[in-house]
């Protein structure tokens, strides 16, 4: 009799911590999802076009894995913008090699560190970050974000994607790179 509630206790006590197990990684894998699912649509939102700085291969340019979402390189000296290409009837934006920094009507404007550095979004939250792509100001309430961020576009998915995506964005390799702030059109890059 004795023996039986023993194991009786055992078999409980086995249920309930393979129930904390089986919760437990549950929670992991719930996160892991979300950083899956968050790099599955900055693929497929074309992030990296912008926000990873480029390798130039026989191939063309390929976004340089070791930087990935880093933003336009604070290093990077932009060429001269050739005069009177841009305007109405002509070109609608001139970008630099790399696709980080661009020049048009609004100034020069240069894509942001995306990784998890004091550079880049280390001190944003979630809401911060869908705030800021729901209406077009950084971090949600400072200054308007500037071409060519499609943020009106981006701003469409659920919070529960831009969430994934912020996941997704929080577990890359933090890198520092200050990305210097936007230039207005009368001292834009000539
Ligand atoms: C066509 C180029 C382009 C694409 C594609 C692009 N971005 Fe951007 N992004 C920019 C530029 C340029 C800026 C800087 C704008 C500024 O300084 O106002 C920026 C800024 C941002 C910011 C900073 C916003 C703020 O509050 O200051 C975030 C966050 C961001 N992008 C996320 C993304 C994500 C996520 C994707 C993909 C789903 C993406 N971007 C795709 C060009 C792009």
């Amino acid at each position: 009799m004795k023996k039986t509630m023993v194991c009786a206790v055992m078999a409980t006590s086995l249920i309930c911590l393979s129930d904390a197990f089986a919760a437990e990684s549950k929670g992991a894998a719930k996160a892991n999802g979300a950083v899956e699912h968050g790099r599955y649509l900055v693929m497929l939102g074309g992030c990296n076009e912008c926000h990873t700085p480029k390798v130039f291969t026989p191939k063309g340019p390929q976004p340089d894995a070791s930087r990935l979402l880093s933003g336009h390189p604070a290093s990077e000296k932009l060429p001269p913008t050739p005069e009177g290409v841009i305007g109405p009837g002509k070109w609608g934006a001139v970008a630099s090699a790399g696709l980080t920094a661009w020049v048009g009507p609004w100034g020069t404007s240069f894509a942001a560190n995306l990784t998890p550095d004091a550079t880049g979004i280390a001190s944003w939250t979630p809401e911060s970050f869908i705030k800021a792509m729901k209406t077009g100001k950084h971090l949600g309430e400072g200054r308007q974000i500037l071409p060519p961020m499609p943020w009106p576009d981006i701003g469409r998915l659920s919070d529960g994607d831009l969430r994934a995506i912020f996941a997704y964005l929080k577990s890359l390799p933090a890198v520092a790179n200050q990305v210097p702030g936007p230039v207005p059109p009368a001292n834009a890059a000539k």
